[in-house]
């Protein structure tokens, strides 16, 4: 059996499960499956590896993208260079971690370009980055990488640029770009938004949510009702899981690997 699965704290129903076990069944792999697997706190790790026989790729998610590294044999450049893990491939025994939601985000990123006008583009619009986890530390670096400008808010101080009592109105009007990376608004708790002054938004913001369980969160109903262009976290999931199938099926070793 060639074994795969999703690391996290609370996993309930999970989107991957569901793709990848339809992935396994299009390409009649009928020897692979992909299993849920629930750590209190990740120092549970070793043991799962140690007492699962014939993984092959993990994902991991909610709050192990960062804390899992320490664990792993070998890091993924592009992985160390963003500070968070979300996909495990195991290569002649040894764990490498990689990085796919930078992938997935550029997929989503390129879905708002053609909705921004051209003097949007010439400005790159402000962004605020809402959360400071690491789905937040994959968008920071797409965001970079592009050129766009963003302040992290978040709710301590260290971890932030801003908390979110300094969020005001005059702060969301510069900044046409806002993403949620907070888990606010996800599946079973779809009342929560993260408390922003909503009222402050135009018809020139674009709020993206990385949250894709409802795919229609009440951040983005709250953007949609004040006019704002709203994206939801959809696309980006498949864009992510479609990369971290490509590296399973092939890890090649990139230059600069990190043992
Ligand atoms: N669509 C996709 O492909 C995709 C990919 C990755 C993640 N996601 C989604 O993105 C969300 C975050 O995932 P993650 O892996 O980055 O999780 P994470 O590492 O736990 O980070 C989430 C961050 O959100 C902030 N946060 C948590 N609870 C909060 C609360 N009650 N109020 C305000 N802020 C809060 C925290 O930042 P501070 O400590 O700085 O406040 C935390 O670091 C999840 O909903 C996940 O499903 C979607």
């Amino acid at each position: 059996m060639v074994r795969y699965g999703l690391i996290g704290r609370k996993l309930g129903h999970s989107f991957s499960k569901d793709h990848f076990t339809g992935v396994f069944a299009q390409a009649g792999l009928k020897d692979h499956r992909y299993d849920l697997f629930e750590l209190r706190e990740i120092d549970e790790f070793p043991e799962l590896l140690r007492n699962t026989k014939g993984l092959n790729g993990l994902n991991v998610t909610i709050p192990y993208k960062e804390s899992v590294i320490p664990y792993l044999d070998e890091l993924d450049p592009l992985a160390a260079a963003v500070g968070a893990v979300n996909t495990i491939a195991f290569v002649d025994g040894r764990t490498r971690g990689y990085n796919t939601d930078v992938a997935g985000f550029r997929a989503l990123i390129a879905t708002i370009s053609p909705r921004l006008s051209d003097k949007d583009r010439a400005v790159k619009p402000r962004a605020l980055l809402l959360g400071s986890g690491g789905a937040s530390r994959a968008v920071a670096f797409v965001l970079r990488e592009q050129g766009i400008r963003f302040r992290i808010v978040s709710r301590s101080r260290e971890r932030g640029d801003i908390t979110w009592d300094m969020l005001d109105s005059s702060l969301v009007r510069v900044c046409r770009l806002i993403i949620n990376t907070t888990p606010l608004g996800m599946h079973p708790n779809v009342e929560e938004a993260p408390p922003l002054p909503y009222a402050a938004l135009t018809a020139k913001h674009v709020l993206m949510d990385l949250v894709y369980n409802p795919p229609r969160t009440r951040f983005l109903e709250l953007g949609r009702t004040h006019g704002a262009c709203t994206v939801g976290g959809l696309d980006m999931l498949t864009a992510q899981a479609t990369e971290a199938w490509r590296i399973w099926q092939a890890p090649i070793a990139p230059p600069g690997l990190i043992h």
